[in-house]
C-alpha cells in the first residue's frame, strides 16, 4: 500500500463532471450488500465450527472436512487452521475495501485493512498450497485448488506492487481479480448446493445424498473460481480499468476501451 502521499483520483468513474447513472449506482449498492452479507455468512458458517470443537469431535459428527484432516501430519493440520482463520479474515475484510465511502473518507483505514487483507491472503494462500495435495477431490482438487491458491497469491502480489508504484487503476483491477478468488469460498458452497439439489431433483428420490455430494465436490475445485474471474474481468473492462490481455505470448494488462 502507499506510504504517505495522496493517491490520484480514480481514472474512470471519478472523472470530473461525470455522473454514474442512478440505476447503475443502485445495482452496485445491491451487489455490494450481497457481497458483504454472503461473505460474512460463509465466514461464520464455514470457519466458526472448527474453532469451537476439535477435529476429532467434528469428525465423529461428520462435520465438514474434519474427517479428512483429523489424522493428517501436524504440518497439514496447522496449515488447515491457518488457512481457515486467515481465509475467514480475508473474506470478512475484502468487501469493505470496495466501499468507496471508506476509501475516500478514511484512506488510512483502507490502507491498514488492505495490509491486513493481503497478509491474510498470503497466509491462507500458502496454507492452501500445503493442503491441496491432501484435498478430498484427488487430482482435480490438486490442480483446481492448487491453481486457485497460486492465482490468489499472484493477484494479491500484483495488487500490492501496483499500489506501491501509485498505479491506482491497476491496483483496483488486481484487487477485483483477487477478491473474485477470495469469494470462491462463497461460490464453492453455492455451487455445491445447486449441484446436489439438481442431482436429487433429476434422480427423483433415487439418488443418495452422499453420492450427489461427492459428484458435486469433483466439479467445484474449478467451478468455484473460474466463473468469478470471468465476471471480475468483465467488471474491470466495464469500469475502464486495465483489463487482462495475452499478446505475442507475453501477459500484459492494458487499458480497456469498454
Ligand atoms: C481463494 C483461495 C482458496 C484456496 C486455494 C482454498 C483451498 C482450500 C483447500 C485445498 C481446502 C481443503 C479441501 C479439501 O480437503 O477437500 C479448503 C478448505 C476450506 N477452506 Fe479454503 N481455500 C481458499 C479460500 C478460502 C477462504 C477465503 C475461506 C474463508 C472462509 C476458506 C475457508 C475454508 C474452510 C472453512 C475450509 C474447510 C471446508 C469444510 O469444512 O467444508 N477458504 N480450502
Amino acid at each position: 500500500m502507499t506510504t504517505g502521499t495522496e493517491l490520484p483520483p480514480r481514472p474512470a468513474d471519478a472523472a470530473p463532471g461525470r455522473r454514474r447513472p442512478k440505476t447503475r449506482t443502485a445495482a452496485t449498492r445491491v451487489a455490494w450488500t450481497w457481497l458483504v452479507l454472503s461473505s460474512l455468512a460463509i465466514a461464520a458458517y464455514a470457519v466458526v465450527p472448527y474453532l469451537t470443537a476439535s477435529l476429532a469431535d467434528l469428525s465423529d459428527s461428520g462435520a465438514g472436512l474434519a474427517s479428512n484432516y483429523e489424522g493428517r501430519p501436524v504440518v497439514v493440520q496447522a496449515a488447515f487452521y491457518a488457512h481457515i482463520v486467515a481465509g475467514g479474515l480475508a473474506l470478512v475484510i475484502g468487501p469493505f475495501q470496495f466501499w468507496r465511502g471508506l476509501r475516500d473518507r478514511y484512506r488510512s483505514v483502507h490502507r491498514w485493512m488492505g495490509r491486513a487483507y493481503l497478509a491474510a491472503v498470503a497466509i491462507a494462500g500458502v496454507a492452501g498450497l500445503v493442503m491441496a495435495p491432501f484435498n478430498e477431490a484427488g487430482l482435480v482438487g490438486l490442480f483446481g485448488f492448487g491453481g486457485l491458491a497460486l492465482l490468489w497469491l499472484v493477484t494479491g502480489w500484483r495488487a500490492y506492487r501496483a499500489i506501491r508504484r501509485r498505479d491506482v487503476a491497476s491496483h483496483r483491477a488486481w484487487m477485483m481479480r483477487n477478491f473474485a478468488l477470495t469469494y470462491s469460498a462463497v461460490t464453492l458452497r453455492l455451487w455445491l448446493g445447486v449441484l446436489v439439489t439438481a442431482q436429487m431433483l433429476a434422480g427423483g428420490g433415487s439418488v443418495d445424498f452422499g453420492d450427489a455430494f461427492d459428484n458435486a465436490y469433483f466439479a467445484v475445485p474449478f467451478l468455484a473460481w473460474l466463473p468469478n474471474l470471468v465476471v471480475a474481468e468483465w467488471l474491470i473492462r466495464r469500469r475502464g480499468l486495465p483489463s487482462y490481455r495475452i499478446s505475442n505470448g507475453a501477459e500484459t494488462t492494458s487499458p480497456s476501451r469498454g
